[in-house]
């Protein structure tokens, strides 16, 4: 039932070219420069009220919502903000009729998420779920929402849901921009953006022999630190989710410009830093914390964009990805990320499809 391969985790990985394709057919109209999203099941009237969009989950998921609020603010011009799915059910939050509360959930039984979709409804919201298991309870609850599509995910760490949300938050944000400030052109080349995902993420899953060989290089650490900057900030965190729940190193994801205010004061010699230093914008100056962490003897694995020579100068591995917009690319490099954690955490040994501690689902709070 694993296909072959030796983990769930490393099939899911290497499903995400076939599972993105099914997250992303049909929901894309080339014509208008537009996606379709039917069951969002909003009239254009309607998406031009929303005036706020909460993204709230847990987890990954919690991740790929802070991806989508770059792209809904980005892209659609509509303030965004992502909260902890247990901090936005008890802090009362501040919710309005034009809001659009977007519940992210693999599962669709996490309890702190069903627990703030509850909440939402409650404050008169209108509330959206994009969740994988159909017919989960979140996905009956929302009256709208839609389906990733991903196809069952048995391992405990979450892939390729986390790329096919972030596909789907891309649709909604492309879809909400075009009925703003985005023109039919700007709408169409980032539709053909999108609709490029699965094949940059085969190009990407492609590579995972030579992941495997930079992982064992970092194998014997036991800490390392992941910097990033605008989108891949909530890759840089998502990276060190990975890492640490299935290899146990202790992993932290920091914004780039952060590290300064205090966590570089743990760098030693050869301490891991994976940098998220895509050629987007922003890259420049995540080179130059690069070097800041270089400074103090730290080992760099960058994660760049394919044939990018300045960057891979200061790095001392790196895994390339594809060149594309640079809220797409968040895509390739979460993979990149989870084919690293993987391969240290079979490096290290560990029992990768189920962690110590973790349940695949969260049904308590
Ligand atoms: O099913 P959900 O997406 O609601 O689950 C949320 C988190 O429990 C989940 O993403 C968790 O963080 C994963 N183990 C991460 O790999």
């Amino acid at each position: 039932e694993k296909g072959g391969y030796a983990h769930f985790m490393l099939k899911e990985i290497h499903e995400q070219p076939d599972a993105l394709a099914n997250a992303i057919r049909g929901r894309l109209d080339f014509n208008l420069g537009t996606s379709v999203l039917s069951g969002m099941g909003t009239s254009p009237r309607e998406l031009a009220e929303i005036s706020r969009i909460v993204l709230v989950g847990c987890g990954t998921s919690l991740h790929a919502g802070l991806v989508g609020e770059y792209a809904f603010e980005d892209l659609a011009n509509i303030p965004a903000e992502v909260q902890q799915a247990a901090e936005f059910r008890y802090r009362n939050p501040i919710v309005s009729r034009n809001d659009l509360v977007v519940a992210i959930s693999q599962s669709g039984e996490t309890a702190d998420t069903l627990a703030a979709v509850r909440e939402a409804i409650q404050k008169g919201a209108f509330v959206m779920s994009l969740c994988n298991v159909v017919g989960s309870t979140i996905a009956r609850e929302t009256s709208r929402g839609v389906y990733l599509h991903a196809g069952p995910e048995i391992s405990v760490a979450s892939t390729k849901a986390f790329t096919c949300q972030v596909a789907i938050l891309l649709m909604m944000a492309l879809k909400l921009g075009r009925g703003r400030r985005f023109s039919r052109e700007e709408g169409m080349q980032l539709a053909k953006a999108i609709e490029s995902i699965p094949d940059l993420v085969a190009r990407t899953v492609r590579q995972s022999d030579h992941i495997a060989e930079i992982a064992a290089r970092y194998a014997k650490n036991e800490h390392a630190f992941f910097i990033g900057r605008g989108p891949m900030y909530p890759v840089a965190l998502e990276g060190a989710l990975k890492l640490k729940e299935i290899s146990y190193i202790h992993a932290e994801g920091y914004h780039a410009a952060e590290l300064k205010h205090g966590p570089i004061a743990l760098l030693e010699k050869d301490t891991p830093v994976v940098a998220l230093a895509c050629d987007i914008p922003g890259k420049d100056k995540t080179l130059g914390n690069v070097e800041e962490c270089r400074a103090r003897g730290a080992r760099i694995l960058g994660i760049i964009t394919e044939g990018d020579h300045e960057a891979a100068a200061v790095m001392d591995d790196v895994i390339e990805i594809p060149r594309t917009h640079p809220l797409v690319a968040t895509i390739p490099a979460a993979v990149a990320l989870q084919l690293f954690a993987y391969h240290v955490a079979n490096a290290r040994g560990c029992e990768i499809d189920q962690p110590r501690n973790l349940a695949k689902s969260v049904t308590v709070e």
